[in-house]
C-alpha cells in the first residue's frame, strides 16, 4: 500500500492468547482490513505517518483497532462515515479519489459476523477505528444442561 514510499511506519500488537478464536471469513476480514487500513494511508498527512494496529483481548470478545494519525474525521463527520456513498467535504475536495463505499462494505462484513464498528476521531490529530467480535467458545457447544442426564430422558 505504499506504505514504504510514503514513509508510513506500520505496527502491529497482538495481546490475545493463542487459543482465542473468532468465527470469521478470512477473506471478507482481510477486505475489512484491506479498507481500514487503505484509508489511514489515504488520509495521511503527516511527514512521519503512523499505523498501529491492536488485536486485544476483552473477556468475551476480540477488540481489533486500527489507529493513524492522520488528518482526522471532523466530529460533525463521524456518525456518517459508515453510510453508503457518504464522504467529507475535505475528501471530496481533494485529490484523493473514492466513491464512499469503502466503510459501508467494511459496516456490513462487521456486522455480518455478529460484531460492531465504531470510530473515534481528533481533526488534524488522526483517527481510530474499533471493532468487536465476540470469541467462539466451545463450552457454548458441548455445554449439557446439568439438570438434564445426557444418557437418560429423564430428569435427574
Ligand atoms: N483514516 C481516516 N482518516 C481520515 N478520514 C477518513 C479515514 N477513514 C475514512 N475517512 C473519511 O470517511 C469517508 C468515508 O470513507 P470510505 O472508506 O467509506 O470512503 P472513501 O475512502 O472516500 O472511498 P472508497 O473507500 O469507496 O474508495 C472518507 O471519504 C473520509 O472522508
Ligand atoms: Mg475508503
Amino acid at each position: 500500500m505504499d506504505m514504504d514510499s510514503r514513509g508510513i511506519e506500520l505496527n502491529y500488537t497482538n495481546l490475545v492468547s493463542p487459543q482465542t478464536r473468532i468465527i470469521a471469513d478470512p477473506e471478507q476480514m482481510k477486505r475489512v482490513i484491506n479498507n481500514i487500513v487503505g484509508n489511514s494511508v489515504k488520509y495521511m498527512d503527516k511527514e512521519k505517518g503512523r499505523i498501529d494496529i491492536r488485536i486485544l483481548d476483552e473477556q468475551d470478545s476480540v477488540r481489533i483497532e486500527v489507529e493513524d494519525n492522520g488528518k482526522g474525521i471532523a466530529a460533525r463527520d463521524l456518525p456518517n462515515i459508515f453510510d453508503r456513498f457518504y464522504r467529507t467535504d475535505s475528501s471530496r475536495n481533494s485529490a484523493q479519489g473514492g466513491s464512499g463505499i469503502g466503510l459501508s462494505i467494511v459496516r456490513k462484513i462487521i456486522e455480518d459476523h455478529g460484531g460492531y464498528i465504531w470510530a473515534t476521531s481528533r481533526e488534524g490529530e488522526g483517527t481510530c477505528m474499533h471493532m468487536v467480535i465476540r470469541k467462539y467458545l466451545e463450552q457454548e457447544d458441548d455445554m449439557v444442561d446439568p439438570m438434564i442426564d445426557p444418557m437418560d430422558d429423564e430428569m435427574i
